[in-house]
């Protein structure tokens, strides 16, 4: 089964989780801003990457653009979420998850989060987000 990750980082924390994922699956990885919405389509497993940012919200000038082209076409796609965020309580990731449901996308998982990098990463939550990847 073909895995990929496509993430959006503005200070490394949710490119380090991405890669340590990566590290892991063995899949591919893009930057979003190298990612082509065709060519992501044409895997079976999309793994998307974004931190809170704004007000809960995913990071509007890069990722949002790609990921609302991504979405509208992913109905019935396999999809897992993951992000670093700061201050908040993970409400952008509860909402992402219920777009992505909303699209008709195959949710795998809750989405991973993560209060800064991959060494705040909380292990039991990390071994059931990559179980649901396997
Ligand atoms: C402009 C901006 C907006 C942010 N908004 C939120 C937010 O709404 N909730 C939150 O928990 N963290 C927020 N953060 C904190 C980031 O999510 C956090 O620093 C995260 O680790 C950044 O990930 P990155 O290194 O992959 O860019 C914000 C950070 C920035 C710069």
């Amino acid at each position: 089964m073909s895995q990929v990750i496509v993430y959006w980082s503005g200070t490394g924390n949710t490119l380090d989780i991405a890669n340590k994922i990566k590290g892991d699956l063995g899949c591919d990885i893009f930057n979003v801003t190298e990612a082509n919405v065709d060519d992501i389509l044409k895997y079976d497993t999309i793994i998307l990457g974004c931190p809170a940012m704004g007000a809960e919200e995913l990071e509007d000038a890069e990722f949002k653009p790609f990921y609302d082209e991504l979405i509208a076409n992913a109905a019935s796609k396999n999809i897992a979420l993951f992000g670093s965020y700061g201050w908040g309580d993970g409400e952008w990731m509860r909402n992402w998850c219920d777009e992505v449901k909303a699209y008709g996308a195959n949710l795998l998982n809750d989405g991973l989060i993560v209060n800064g990098d991959s060494s705040q990463i909380v292990d039991s939550e990390y071994e059931s987000f990559i179980n649901s990847l396997k």
